[in-house]
């Protein structure tokens, strides 16, 4: 079975956790598309959604989904993105697609966060297979840089990419994060950055894992 496959067997089953006549948070990703695309099956029960990026909320309006903006609704009673590591107690890494600012935000507003992965993604330790994305304000890229070098990782620049929000990524290699609350707290304290891709604040309450043997929940 392919990646993608497990991908929308994990998006799928994630429907069962959206409720009628209420706002849907979505993420974005690949995973996410999945998740869109058998979302759509379910567009007259549901209000509509928010989304956490531009290329989210275009998917969504394709399919017939309307998108409110984050201001216009006070909570949310789920959640659902994908993520590039998960650990067993929920902590995550985002942030691949550059979106991750928005992901927080999002997410931030709601009740449940039901993460949906294949089972390429689940990890003990974070910073074991995948760089940690942090979102910089431009100006501040080398300075931050040197505070992430100080801190034991290697920050690279990810070429040609500007974030939703206007910035600029950098995306830290050879990080063990053993601390996920800590290093998430000590990294959004260095001055310039925006936020970065550690979920451990706001980790998964609901974790989906698309396998060869159908959906694996775990609460
Ligand atoms: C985007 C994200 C994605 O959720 C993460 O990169 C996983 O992506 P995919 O579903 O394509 O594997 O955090 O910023």
């Amino acid at each position: 079975m392919t990646q993608l496959e497990m991908k929308k067997i994990a998006a799928q089953a994630a429907l069962k956790f959206v409720q009628p006549d209420t706002i849907v948070g979505v993420g974005s990703g690949s995973t996410v598309n999945c998740f869109i695309e058998a979302l759509g099956s379910m567009r007259d029960q549901i209000k509509g959604a928010v989304a956490a990026s531009k290329h989210s909320e275009e998917l969504l309006r394709k399919q017939g989904i309307e998108v409110f903006n984050a201001n216009e609704v006070s909570s949310l009673d789920v959640y659902i993105d994908g993520a590039d590591e998960i650990t067993p107690q929920g902590y995550m890494i985002k942030g691949g697609g550059a979106a991750l600012t928005r992901e927080k935000i999002v997410s931030s507003l709601a009740k449940k966060f039901i993460c949906i992965v294949d089972s390429s993604k689940q990890v003990d330790v974070l910073g074991s297979t995948f760089a940690l994305p942090v979102e910089v304000i431009p100006m501040a890229r080398s300075y931050v840089a040197r505070q992430l070098v100080a801190l034991g990782g290697s920050p690279e620049y990810r070429e040609n990419v500007v974030t939703d929000n206007g910035n600029v990524i950098l995306d830290v290699y050879n990080f063990k994060i053993l601390e996920p609350l800590k290093m998430e707290h000590t990294i959004n304290n260095i001055a310039g950055v925006v936020t970065n891709g550690i979920f451990a604040q706001r980790y998964a309450n609901v974790t989906i894992v698309g396998t060869p043997e159908g959906a694996k929940i775990l609460e």
